[in-house]
C-alpha cells in the first residue's frame, strides 16, 4: 500500500513503539490518529505530526468505539491500524513472599492486551471493508503487537506471555476472516526495545537479558520497529504471519 495521504490509526500511539511508528508513518505521508489513554503525551505528538489524538481505554468497548468514530470523523476511515496499546504486569504466578498473582491485575492485562487488540481488529476492519480497494483489491492492513515473551518463556511473565501468545495465535484466523475484504493482518513480536514500558524492568535483569541477544547486542531502537511497520504496510505479500524483530534473542 502506498502511504501518501492514507489514515493510520495507532492505539498506544502516544509512547514508545507506537509513537516511533506514528512518526515513521507520518514521515512517509500517512495521516495519523493516536488512540491512547494518555493525552498529555498524545496531544503534543499528534500536533507535531499533523494528526489527531483521541482519548480511549482499549479495554473498554464503548470507549474504543467512540474513539474510532471520532478519529474517522477527523481524518477518514483507517487504511492502516496498529494495536500497540499494552501493559506488562511482571509478577510470578505465586511466590512465598508475595503470595498468588492477584487475579485483578491478570484480568486487566488480558483485557488490554488481548481483548483490546481483538476489539481493535473488529472495529478497525469494519471501517476498512467499506473503503474503495487499491491494487490487488487491497483495502487495509491491520498490525498487532505480540512479544518475544510469547515464545521465550521468561519467568515472572506468565500472564503477559499468555496474552501475547493469544495475539500471535489470532494472526492467521484474522487474516483468513478478513482476506475476502482485501484486509491483511500481520503481527510483530518485538524483543527488547528501549521504551518506558521496557525501562520499568529491573536494570540488573535487563543487563542479563541484553547479554543474551546474539546480534546486535543492544536494545532495539523504537524507530527500527517503526520501519518494520512501514515495510509491512508497503508489501502486500506479507499476510497472516508473526515476525520476530529481536536480534535472534530466542
Ligand atoms: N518495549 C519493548 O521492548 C516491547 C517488547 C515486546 C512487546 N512490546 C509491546 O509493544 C507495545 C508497546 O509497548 P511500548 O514498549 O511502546 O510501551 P509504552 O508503555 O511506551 O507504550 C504503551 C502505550 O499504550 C498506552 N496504553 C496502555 N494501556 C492502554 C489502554 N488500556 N488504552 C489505551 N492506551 C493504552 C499507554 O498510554 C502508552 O502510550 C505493547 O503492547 C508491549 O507489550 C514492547
Amino acid at each position: 500500500m502506498k502511504l501518501e495521504g492514507v489514515a493510520a490509526f495507532l492505539t498506544g500511539g502516544a509512547s514508545g513503539l507506537g509513537a516511533a511508528s506514528a512518526r515513521v508513518l507520518a514521515e512517509a505521508g500517512a495521516v495519523v490518529a493516536l488512540l491512547d489513554r494518555d493525552m498529555a503525551l498524545a496531544e503534543p505528538l499528534a500536533k507535531e505530526l499533523g494528526g489527531v489524538a483521541v482519548k480511549c481505554d482499549v479495554a473498554d468497548h464503548e470507549s474504543l468505539k467512540a474513539a474510532v468514530d471520532q478519529a474517522t470523523a477527523a481524518i477518514g476511515p483507517p487504511r492502516i491500524a496498529v494495536n500497540f496499546a499494552g501493559i506488562d504486569v511482571s509478577q510470578k504466578i505465586a511466590s512465598r513472599s508475595k503470595g498468588p498473582h492477584p487475579v485483578e491485575s491478570m484480568q486487566r492485562e488480558i483485557d488490554i492486551n488481548v481483548i483490546g487488540t481483538l476489539d481493535g481488529c473488529a472495529l478497525f476492519s469494519e471501517q476498512m471493508m467499506n473503503l474503495e480497494p487499491f491494487e490487488d483489491g487491497e483495502r487495509g492492513v491491520l498490525i498487532n503487537i505480540a512479544s518475544g515473551a510469547a515464545f521465550n518463556g521468561p519467568p515472572g511473565q506468565s500472564v503477559y506471555a499468555a496474552s501475547k501468545r493469544a495475539v500471535a495465535g489470532a494472526t492467521l484466523p484474522l487474516a483468513r476472516d478478513l482476506a475476502p475484504y482485501g484486509i491483511r493482518v500481520m503481527t510483530i513480536a518485538p524483543g527488547f526495545f528501549k521504551t518506558p514500558l521496557a525501562e520499568s524492568v529491573d536494570d540488573k535483569h535487563i543487563d542479563k537479558l541484553i547479554s543474551m541477544v546474539p546480534f546486535p547486542k543492544r536494545w532495539g531502537d523504537p524507530r527500527e520497529l517503526g520501519e518494520l511497520v512501514k515495510f509491512i504496510c508497503q508489501n502486500r505479500m506479507l499476510n497472516g504471519e508473526t515476525i520476530q524483530i529481536d536480534g535472534a534473542m530466542r
